[in-house]
């Protein structure tokens, strides 16, 4: 049965709040052909994205909820949130640079994970600029903070454009030498938000390898084909089509949560494609990154609400996390990801939303 029941966005009240002295709010955006988009300066999180599927009728792509406390309560989801300042994992909280070691905080037993106890994910931003179609949102994370040296200071940028495509810019600077993998945390369901699961998606990667995991999900330092594998998603294949085949890496990560290392990297052409089989909604994602995570929501619980009041079953959602790869400070021959005193950091994640034609 269709759905025709009209999308909303959420609504500012829920996001007014003072949090460490700190205002939040929602912003809204919207592109000329009626694509909206809503974000908070609280963990400078994408809250929903409203985007017409095949008929026309526009469809919330992206899971989100009604207020900060549902984002406060799921927070070891990351739902829609910024990642910072490593995202992803890095193995046994701990890594070395320039012969000092670091510990972080192990929020995901044994690792670290998304930038710790307290990421970039729940604090608050300063929005420094707004308007219809963008909000650039900065955040000064202290020398020192969740165990990372540097005052490092970031800028998000997110941008709606008029072609249906929500275009996320980081920026970086350090005053000490450290380390950075900053990512964008959002899970779709190309149906709308709550419509099932997202097994019978279709997926494209533009990744002829990956990086093969242990059971505590950090990269074994392998960079492995997918060829003959069900990681092998060069030809578009649905989601759900091999996600309970008997394989190692497929348990190790209870289905897919798997870096997959990109052929190209140039922002000029997807590397990753999803489409959404009932609303014919196409998801382009275009990066300058070397890799994604593709995680297929293994561990949503259903035991938190959406803005539409459906709950977040397993798989309900996927993220395709553009990064570095899993815990590059402790492997040297992945890319790196130190970021040197002096230098910027500069990253541009497209995610772009057309209908099948
Ligand atoms: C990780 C998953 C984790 C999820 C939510 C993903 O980026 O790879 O293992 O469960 O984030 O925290």
């Amino acid at each position: 049965m269709t759905d025709t029941t009209q999308p909303t966005l959420p609504s500012k009240t829920g996001f007014e709040k003072t949090i460490d002295g700190k205002k939040t709010n929602l912003y809204l955006l919207k592109n000329k052909n009626g694509a909206e988009a809503a974000i908070t300066n609280y963990g400078a999180h994408l809250l929903a994205l409203l985007v017409p599927d095949k008929d026309g009728k526009l469809t919330d792509v992206v899971l989100g909820f009604s207020d900060i406390d549902g984002y406060k309560k799921a927070l070891s989801s990351y739902y829609g949130a910024t990642i910072g300042r490593y995202g992803n994992r890095i193995a046994k909280g701990h890594f070395v640079l320039d012969g000092r070691r670091y510990d972080l905080f192990i929020n995901n037993k044994p690792n670290t994970l998304h930038g710790g106890s307290k990421g970039f994910n729940d604090v608050v931003w300063d929005v420094t600029q707004s308007n219809d179609q963008s909000i650039t949102m900065t955040y000064l994370s202290k020398d020192g903070e969740e165990g990372y040296p540097g005052n490092l200071n970031v800028k998000v940028t997110y941008e709606l454009t008029n072609d249906n495509a929500i275009k996320i810019s980081y920026e970086a600077t350090t005053d000490k030498n450290t380390i950075i993998n900053l990512t964008n945390h959002s899970y779709f369901n190309l149906n709308g938000v709550g419509s099932g699961t997202i097994l019978d998606h279709t997926l494209q990667l533009k990744a002829a390898n990956y990086t093969p995991i242990d059971s505590t999900l950090i990269p074994t330092g392998e960079i492995a084909p997918v060829a003959g594998t069900p990681f092998d998603f060069t030809k578009a294949a649905t989601i759900g089509s091999r996600i309970n085949n008997t394989d190692a890496q497929l348990k190790n990560g209870k289905g897919y949560d798997h870096n997959f290392v990109l052929d190209k990297h140039d922002i000029s052409t997807p590397v990753a494609t999803a489409t959404g089989d009932e609303s014919g909604i196409v998801l382009e994602v275009f990066t300058d990154e070397p890799g994604i995570q593709f995680y297929s929501g293994n561990f949503m619980s259903g035991s938190n609400t959406f803005l539409n009041g459906k709950t977040d079953e397993q798989r309900t959602g996927f993220c395709l996390e553009t990064q570095h790869y899993p815990d590059s400070p402790n492997h040297p021959k992945f890319p790196s990801t130190e970021l040197k005193q002096g230098e910027t950091y500069k990253t541009v994640t497209i995610y772009k939303f057309s209908v099948k034609k």
